[in-house]
């Protein structure tokens, strides 16, 4: 990307940032604590829904962890009908086949029950369920016509904050690409997080998606699009991903350390679906739909590599300063430059701690140019602080990759 072009993306950014600061993006109410899924129906019965399709995926399905909730929904009144066939990257055609079973068995509502892949998926369906477009077209913002049908959220996991974000991500298995989908009508009518659902993952599922929610805070809060509600929120998330992720990676069981995740996810959302992401998404997104490899893992691993590319700019390094400091990973005595070092370092740290690597044998040579390219078209309009060429986004690839 040239000057010009730089200059272009900056300037188009403008009315985005504006509608953005104006937009009144809902945040839906929680219901929060442990066996608070248990009571959750309550919550769903006073909206009058008869019949709920709760979208899930085959793991949590097989856990049994859904069991209890479908009797507390039947207590309440309400028929459940179970997909859960939802991938870990979930395709248009886990949409279509959730949708033909919401129309044939005459649902009213969805639950996205589990991680973001469940819940993105479940976005998309009650979407459908309301606007009869192929889910290619809702490629971008603000697509939809019509209000989706009633939609909650139940997240397992502590990573996508797709419980409170108005972005869904929908992989075209066709194409290998990514439908990014966002519009105010994804946010779901109220959230559960209960902390018994996510002392079920595995540390390595954990981890991905920790550090999935502590990018989402950092892109936020480094990119141009941060208002002080996204600061605020991002400072909060990030901090609690600092003191919490790898003691809910060792300590699994924890239900404390598993509620402040769930809360740092949550306002990590929060910022994102208002401040945008940046290359650290785009490039995890093109990279993860070629391969299928783990969103969470990827952003973990290009984290570090973005952000030092970010200390090109004395603005994004000042940001990251304050990130870091807010973290207590450093003193107000240091010089930005120091602190926004040690908000990289301890990245790196952790990842090697939670054992995420920090590269990967997946990525084909001859795919990068083409990586790269899709990478930049998807964060053309993100809010980043210092604006990548394609050398740069094949430097970046480089950097993560094996081979
Ligand atoms: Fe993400």
């Amino acid at each position: 990307m040239n000057k010009v072009q730089q200059a272009t993306a900056n300037l188009s950014n403008l009315p985005i940032k504006m509608i953005m600061q104006r937009l009144k993006v809902p945040t839906p109410p929680v219901l929060e604590g442990p066996d608070m899924v248990l009571r959750f129906p309550e919550v769903i019965a006073v909206t009058g829904v008869r019949r709920v399709l709760i979208v899930a995926g085959p793991t949590v399905s097989a856990s049994g962890m859904i069991d209890p909730f479908i009797d507390a929904l039947k207590q309440n009144g309400i028929d459940a009908v179970l997909y859960d066939k939802t991938m870990p990257n979930p395709t248009i055609q886990n949409v279509y086949d959730a949708v033909k079973v919401y129309n044939t068995r005459h649902c009213d509502a969805v639950v996205g029950f589990g991680g973001g892949s469940s819940l993105d998926c479940a976005k998309i369906v009650a979407a459908k369920a309301t606007n009869d477009i192929p889910v290619e077209h809702m490629d971008g913002a603000f697509k939809l016509r019509f209000r989706a049908t009633p939609f909650f959220a139940v997240p397992t996991t502590s990573g996508s904050g797709s419980e409170c974000s108005i972005a869904s991500v929908i992989t075209n298995p066709e194409t290998k690409t990514k439908n990014l989908i966002a519009d105010t009508r994804l946010i779901p009518l109220a959230v559960c997080l209960d902390p018994k659902l996510a002392a079920s993952m595995p540390p390595s599922v954990t981890a991905a998606t920790g550090m999935d929610a502590l990018t989402h805070a950092i892109e936020a809060y480094v990119g141009d699009m941060d208002t002080s509600f996204v600061r605020d929120k991002a400072l909060t998330a990030g901090a609690e991903i600092f003191a919490h992720l790898e003691n809910a990676y060792i300590d699994g069981d924890n239900l404390d350390e598993r509620m402040a995740m769930m809360h740092a996810a949550f306002f990590a959302g929060e910022a994102f679906t208002r401040g945008f992401v940046g290359y650290v998404h785009a490039f995890a997104h093109a990279i993860g739909a070629r391969y299928d490899l783990s969103h969470g893992k990827l952003n973990a691993m290009l984290l570090p590599h973005v952000l030092r590319f970010y200390l090109k700019s004395k603005k994004a390094t000042a940001k990251l300063s304050e990130f870091a400091y807010n973290a207590g990973l450093g003193e107000l005595t240091e010089d930005d430059r120091t602190l926004a070092e040690a908000l990289i370092t301890r990245i790196e740290d952790m990842n090697a701690a939670m054992d995420i690597p920090a590269v990967t044998d997946a990525i084909n040579p001859d795919d990068v140019p083409e990586l790269v390219d899709h990478a930049l078209s998807e964060a053309w309009l993100y809010p980043v602080p210092v604006v990548m060429t394609q050398g740069d986004g094949m430097r970046l690839i480089a950097a993560i990759s094996a081979c």
